[in-house]
């Protein structure tokens, strides 16, 4: 007789927000990006995912709900995680015939957001990496965070480099089966704790185009972004690596800010043009502007002490250090308090230490 045991896991994955940023697939299915990217983890205690991963053998189907409502799991994406999932499962169970069959059990997945969900907020970075950790940790699979970035990687590419915290990269890779197209560390948190991360809510609604939509949209008719990806994105990794590696926060910011840039530029030259920022958003590039020269006339020397990012919405993340938090969060905190267009703000720092979730 069927055993009626229910086995569970949970864990938490928190949202990243790129610096050089992902912009185009150069394989759909496979989900691989034209160009590499690179990104800062934020703590979980910000801005994060909770996911809840059971089987049992009178599970009926596979099911996820996201904030109280059932998602839709039939698509390709979802369904190439959980096959890959289940199949290192499949491998752990035949190599020892005493550990229960996970691997043919239905999966209920619970998860919750507590940010907007597709607002632009990189809610399906922190969605589909929470989704896999947790598969994985129920399945008590011996992979490596990035071992599971590969798997993740299908479900959405951002959710690849949210399974580490710090900096982190996404190598695009060169294998035509997308093995080698996976997330490694660039540097732990605690190499440059003193980032901080301000994130403005211009707006919580779901956003028109989707990332998924908008880049290949891109892809298929900007010609800036040819010469994004082949000449500015390598030139810039390179360049962003070298400035967290070094700790310097004027390289990091202005190469974050131009990357924002170059990227949106490119949504404006796809056919029809894709507006991600908003008149909300340009007056926090205005903002961040004034605070940095402003900074550099008291100083008298050059160098930013913020940096703005959008991603696919109109919401403004602004990176600055924690000895700047007056200068930068405390301006925009006292100058936006209570006013039209923006919806809320919040604070984060770097996720510091990669955790595996709780085993329930
Ligand atoms: C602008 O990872 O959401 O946030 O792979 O189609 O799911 P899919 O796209 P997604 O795109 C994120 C785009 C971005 C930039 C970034 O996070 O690097």
């Amino acid at each position: 007789m069927a055993s009626d045991e229910v086995y569970r896991a949970s864990t938490y994955a928190p949202v990243n927000i790129a610096v050089i940023k992902y912009w185009g697939k150069r394989d759909p299915k496979l989900n691989l990006p034209t160009n590499s990217s690179l990104s800062v983890t934020l703590s979980q205690d910000d801005l994060r995912t909770h996911t809840t991963a059971s089987c049992s053998s009178s599970t009926p189907h596979d099911s996820l709900i996201l904030n109280g409502h059932d998602q839709d799991i039939s698509g390709a994406r979802t369904q190439a995680c959980l096959h890959d999932l289940r199949q290192h499962r499949q491998q752990l169970e035949s190599s020892d015939p005493s550990l229960p069959k996970l691997s043919t059990m239905k999966l209920k997945l619970v998860s919750e957001n507590n940010f907007p969900t597709a607002a632009g907020l990189a809610s399906s970075a922190a969605g589909f990496a929470a989704l896999v950790r947790a598969i994985a940790d129920l399945y008590a699979l011996p992979l490596t965070p990035t071992q599971l970035s590969r798997i993740a990687r299908q479900g959405s590419g951002s959710a690849c480099r949210s399974l580490m915290g710090g900096y982190v990269a996404w190598e695009k890779g060169t294998a035509a089966d997308g093995s080698d197209s996976v997330a490694y560390e660039v540097a732990p948190a605690h190499h440059w704790l003193e980032m901080r991360a301000l994130i403005l809510v211009a707006s919580a609604a779901k956003k028109d185009v989707s990332s998924t939509a908008g880049m290949q949209q891109t892809v298929a008719s900007s010609s800036l972004f040819e010469k994004r990806v082949d000449e500015v994105v390598p030139k810039r990794m390179k360049a962003m690596e070298k400035a967290v590696q070094e700790r310097d926060f004027e390289a990091f910011a202005r190469l974050s800010m131009k990357d924002s840039n170059n990227f949106h530029a490119c949504c404006l030259d796809t056919d029809p043009p894709i507006f991600y920022m908003n008149d909300t958003s340009r007056c926090a590039v205005r903002l961040c502007e004034a605070i940095n020269s402003h900074h550099e006339t008291q100083s008298g020397k050059a160098g930013a002490i913020c940096a703005y990012t959008f991603d696919a919405g109109p919401n403004a993340v602004v990176y600055y250090l924690a000895d700047n938090e007056q200068a930068v969060a405390g301006l925009f905190k006292g100058i936006l308090q209570g006013k039209e267009g923006w919806e809320g703000k919040r604070g984060g720092s770097v996720k510091e230490k990669e955790d595996r979730g709780v085993l329930e």
